[in-house]
């Protein structure tokens, strides 16, 4: 058992007085974690899906050929303001905690060979239309899928997640034993590294060429070589430089696990030492994830009730009174399609234009201060008047897949840690900036990408059906009216303006889910439909894990 206490991200500290001579692993591609299902939660298995598959053919091709184009979608719903934080002192690091914990357990994003295009049309007036074609479209390519499947309505396209769903340490020790072998230094239990002191390692340079993802760089939009990079576990760390800051930051508390555990138990070998800390790191993060960034993702209070939740199955509580009853075998901890195309992208509202970066000469107890919406040169408007501040800030759209040089150089893994702490995230609403909105970054033949479109172009790609559908499939109520989408009566422009391009129904049934779940937002956060997909995705990860942390039953 280990025990531990975590404040702050980068405040642990893990006491590990007992360990057991011998312990079964996760294993690194989900297979035989479930004895009695034992491909459920496997590399390259089936996306479940909760609500029913709404192909408009039946069988493969994309759901809704009768809704609007997604850039119109996008532009209706999903412009506005850069510049409006959090109602809920959100921060940074939630948000990108959020998108490594994505990465942690999906991966959805291979096209299927040969490709298949699913371009998005572009409309004579938007800005990637500067001459107002008639035929230009914006590349988007459908994800793999498992080729057994799409062949008749009884046996529709299912997608695959190339990842386990399991919190099983993926991002620090990479997707695969192969790739786990390739970082790891084989002495010591360290993972290989560009210096003794913990403080200032990286990870070694990637000259064995592992196949990361490495899209151009918008910034100077060539393809360059994939050795530039650091063997970070997570083959995604490297889209932008927070999460790089982040890999780098459970690439060294392995390390230092790893370290600690050597001072104490000197005999212990390379294998019994990395095996140790890789176990006690995955505990740390299933521990982070599940306790303190969830709450605060979905805002659960202590004592708030998730009605839509048989709490039998699952007890779940919130904030620190979660309960955990245990392992079982027949909870699937399979990504939902829901999950992936729509309700886990409830972070991309949170996404800030950028990131405050902090240099700061004091003592560990700053970070803990409430985040604060002000920054200054001056001392001013902070407890400590003696220290100075100085603030700098990386803008998100510039910093795609050059993150090595940002994060190597100035401002540096602590200021960018403590920026994330600093900064608050955008607001819980609509709005998704124009960093992601129109600047996201793109393939050679397309620099800048629209996020809320690829969104919704991912759902129908997918096959999701319509708003009400997945409501039911979820048990809730349908939505019989457009006007009743928030509860709090937010985004009434936006949501008239989305009826009247959808074509005036009375109900929003055609609705596609992203934009349907996230106009339910509040200032609390996500709406009760991207809640409810979101919490029985977590609880299945939790229940349906054997190695979970909590379960004392193994190893
Ligand atoms: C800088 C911030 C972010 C950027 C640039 C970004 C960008 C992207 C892109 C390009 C995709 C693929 C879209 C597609 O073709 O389907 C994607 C997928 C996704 N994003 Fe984000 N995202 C960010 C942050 C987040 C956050 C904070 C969350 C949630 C907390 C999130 C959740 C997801 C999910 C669940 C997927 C599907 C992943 C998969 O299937 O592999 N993203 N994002
Ligand atoms: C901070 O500055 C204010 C105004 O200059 C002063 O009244 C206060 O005592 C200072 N606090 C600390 C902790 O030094
Ligand atoms: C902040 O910036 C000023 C002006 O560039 C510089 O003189 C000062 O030393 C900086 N302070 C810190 C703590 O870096
Ligand atoms: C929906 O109704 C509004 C107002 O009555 C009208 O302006 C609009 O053109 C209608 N939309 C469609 C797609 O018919």
């Amino acid at each position: 058992m280990i025990r531990c206490f975590t404040g702050f991200l980068l405040l642990f500290v893990c006491f590990s007085p007992v360990i057991s001579d011998e312990f079964e692993r996760h294993p690194n591609d989900g297979w035989y974690n479930n004895l009695v299902h034992p491909e459920w939660g496997a590399v390259d298995t089936h996306l479940l899906r909760l609500s029913p598959a709404d192909y408009s053919d039946g069988v493969y091709e994309p759901a809704g050929k009768a809704r609007p184009n997604p850039f119109t979608i996008s532009q209706i719903a999903f412009s506005g303001s850069n510049r409006l934080g959090s109602a809920r002192n959100r921060n940074a690091l939630l948000v990108f905690f959020g998108q490594q914990l994505v990465e942690e357990i999906m991966d959805v994003q291979r096209p299927g060979c040969p490709i298949e295009f699913f371009n998005i049309p572009v409309p004579k007036d938007h800005t990637y239309n500067p001459d107002g074609k008639e035929n230009l479209e914006m590349p988007f390519r459908r994800a793999r899928y498992d080729q057994r499947t799409g062949f008749s309505p009884n046996n529709p396209r299912q997608q695959l997640n190339e990842i386990t769903p399991y919190m099983d340490g993926t991002l620090v020790y990479g997707p695969g034993k192969a790739v786990e072998d390739a970082i790891r230094l084989f002495k010591d239990g360290l993972l290989k590294t560009t210096s003794q002191n913990i403080k200032e390692s990286f990870p070694a340079e990637n000259s064995i060429r592992l196949p990361y993802a490495n899209p151009p760089s918008p910034r100077d939009h060539v393809l360059r070589p994939v050795s530039r990079f650091r063997l970070y576990g997570n083959p995604r760390s490297h889209e932008n430089p927070f999460l790089v800051t982040l890999s780098t930051v459970w690439f060294r508390y392995h390390n230092y696990v790893a370290s600690r555990l050597k001072r104490k138990n000197p005999s212990w070998d390379d294998e019994a030492l990395f095996l140790a800390a890789r176990k006690r790191v995955i505990g740390q993060y299933q521990k982070i994830a599940m306790y303190e960034w969830l709450p605060s993702f979905l805002e659960i209070k202590p004592r708030s009730s998730v009605p839509t939740f048989n709490m039998a199955d699952y007890p779940y509580k919130g904030g620190g009174k979660n309960v955990y009853k245990g392992y079982s075998p027949n909870v699937h901890p399979g990504i939902s399609s829901e999950f992936q195309a729509a309700a886990m992208r409830f972070g991309h509202t949170l996404v800030p234009a950028g990131v405050k970066t902090k240099r700061i000469r004091t003592s560990c107890f700053d970070s803990r201060r409430p985040v604060q919406a002000r920054f200054t040169n001056k001392a001013n408007g902070f407890r400590n008047n003696q220290t100075e501040i100085n603030v700098t800030g990386i803008r998100l759209c510039n910093s795609y897949w050059v993150p090595e040089e940002t994060v190597e150089e100035e401002p540096g893994v602590d200021e960018i840690v403590r920026g994330m702490v600093y900064t608050r995230s955008a607001r819980e609403d609509n709005i998704l900036v124009s960093d992601i909105r129109e600047n996201l970054f793109g393939p050679l033949d397309w620099s800048r990408r629209d996020l809320g479109a690829l969104n919704i172009q991912r759902g129908r790609d997918l096959g999701l059906p319509g708003y009400n559908a997945v409501r039911e499939a979820y048990g809730l109520p349908r939505i019989d009216r457009w006007e009743d989408i928030n509860k709090k009566g937010f985004f009434s422009g936006v949501i008239k303006n989305l009826k009247s391009l959808y074509g005036n129904t009375s109900a929003p049934d055609e609705l596609d889910l992203f934009p349907g779940g996230l106009l339910e937002t509040t200032n609390d956060g996500p709406g009760e439909l991207f809640r409810t997909i979101i919490l029985d995705q977590f609880l299945r990860i939790r229940h349906g894990d054997r190695f979970w942390y909590e379960n004392e039953n193994t190893g």
